[in-house]
């Protein structure tokens, strides 16, 4: 089994990292393939909690291999500070491969998020504020800074005196900022130079080369197709290609490659940050799941909007992503609701709508409805064979499955590593 995609199906935080996690010690490499540290995986193994915003979560296994592919946009700063963190801990993070193809997120992008969004006023995106966005737009536009350029200090110097013409005068001009000294950046970012330089490696080889020996690699998403900025709720998404399509090419490998795409779902719903949401609970009841699913964000600490499951989300992340198994996480959350409601069309000005509609329009005007499945009371976080859930709970999982019409192939029953309910294998 040697090409296996890990995708979040709804808006992030679906726990990929845990699902990842479950993984990590089967596989050989474990690739970032896309966003930046603008993700927050958090992992629990026997009660210490790990919180990934860059790095694979893989990087926990003691096997697997991790990688940053080109697809990602790299802070520098964050990353050394993250394998800093890590390896305190005991963790080994030498073995760490990183494209020479990736491209940097620079001071500038960061201060360039910020006030975008303030600029924006109501129209904000909500983004992390960690310059992911307009660092994208630089590789884009063609004057963005890659790893390689930290490799030629001339080049990169050039590279950010052309960046900043421009972008001091957006700062100076539009935003009322002060304008960035070219030298002053580019010192920044060769202080790092040392530190990269025997991390940086032609990834797309190394990872075909390893497919060619049999070895297993896992292309371990960040965000969600609902974020994906081709297929998500734009433009309130994030800049880049999260979906399974985007291991290939944030990574360098073909899609003939791509043996398993195994999707992660949320027993319900949430979303971090500003975007349309048909079944957003603004009561007491969303309030309830937030709580009890701590429903916080890993990197920016902000509520997470809560809803039930809506089929119609990962119903299109299903088709889109060609999904082959779904992980469904924080079933345990669910425990001790008399009726579960779970969406199975929208009501688009008065016209039942089955699946995902094509526009922004009707989404903006979709009101769930709502199929009530029956609850559970009893304490599932203990159980870890299917048939050992409550009926109700075996139920609603198998109703689940139907919607989606993807076979769900484990559940999460609470947030430490071993609370898994495997149906069959995911390797
Ligand atoms: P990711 O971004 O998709 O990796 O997900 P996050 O780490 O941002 O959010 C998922 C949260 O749910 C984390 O705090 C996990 O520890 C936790 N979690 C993951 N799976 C389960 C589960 O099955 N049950 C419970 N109760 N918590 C879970
Ligand atoms: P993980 O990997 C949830 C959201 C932000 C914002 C939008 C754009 O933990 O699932 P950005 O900073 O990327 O330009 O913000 O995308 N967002 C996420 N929401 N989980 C994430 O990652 C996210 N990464 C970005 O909240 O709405
Ligand atoms: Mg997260």
């Amino acid at each position: 089994m040697p090409g296996v995609v890990v995708v979040g199906t709804q808006w992030g935080d679906e726990g990929k990292g845990k699902a990842t996690d479950q993984l990590g010690d089967k596989v050989d490499f474990v690739v970032r393939y896309s966003g930046g540290n603008n993700a927050g995986h958090t992992v629990q193994v026997g009660g210490e909690r790990y919180a990934l915003h860059l790095l694979p979560s893989g990087i926990l296994s003691r096997r697997a291999r991790p990688v940053l592919g080109n697809g990602v946009v790299i802070d520098l700063e964050v990353l050394f500070e993250e394998l800093d963190a890590l390896a305190a801990r005991g963790v080994a993070v030498d073995r760490l491969l990183i494209s020479a193809n990736a491209h940097l997120i620079a001071p500038y992008h960061r201060t360039i998020d910020r006030v975008t969004e303030r600029f924006l006023g109501k129209r904000r995106i909500g983004t992390t504020g960690r310059g992911v966005g307009p660092a994208y737009a630089d590789k884009a536009s063609r004057i963005g800074l890659r790893v390689q350029d930290l490799l030629d200090e001339s080049i990169l110097r050039q590279k950010v005196a052309v960046a900043l013409e421009q972008k001091n005068q957006l700062l100076v001009r539009v935003y009322n900022r002060p304008a960035l000294s070219a030298d002053e950046v580019s010192d920044h970012l060769l202080a790092y130079a040392d530190r990269v330089r025997p991390l940086v490696a032609d990834v797309s080889r190394v990872l075909n080369e390893a497919l060619d020996r049999g070895q297993t690699v896992l292309f371990e998403g960040a965000q969600a197709h609902h974020l994906d900025v081709d297929f998500g709720t734009y433009p309130y998404v994030t800049s880049s290609n999260p979906i399974a399509a985007g291991a290939c090419t944030g990574s360098g490998v073909g899609p003939t490659r791509l043996d398993r795409v195994i999707g992660i779902a949320k027993a319900y719903t949430t979303r971090v940050g500003e975007g349309p949401f048909p079944g957003e609970l603004t009561d007491e009841t969303g309030q309830r799941l937030r709580e009890t699913g701590g429903e916080y964000g890993t990197t920016t600490g902000r509520p997470r909007r809560c809803g039930w499951f809506d089929a119609l989300l990962v119903e299109q992340a299903a088709t889109c992503n060609a999904l082959t198994d779904l992980f469904l996480t924080k079933l345990d959350v669910l425990t001790g609701w008399p009726k579960i409601p779970v969406i199975v069309a929208y009501d688009i000005d008065g016209r039942r709508c089955p699946v995902m509609p094509m526009t922004q329009t009707e989404l903006h005007h979709a009101k769930p409805v709502y199929e009530h499945l029956e609850g559970w009371s009893e304490d599932i976080s203990g159980v870890r064979r299917f048939e050992d859930l409550p009926p109700a709970c075996q139920r609603y999982v198998r109703r689940l499955e139907e919607l989606v019409g993807v076979r769900i192939s484990g559940l999460g029953v609470g947030p430490d590593r071993d609370q898994v309910v495997m149906v069959r294998p995911l390797l």
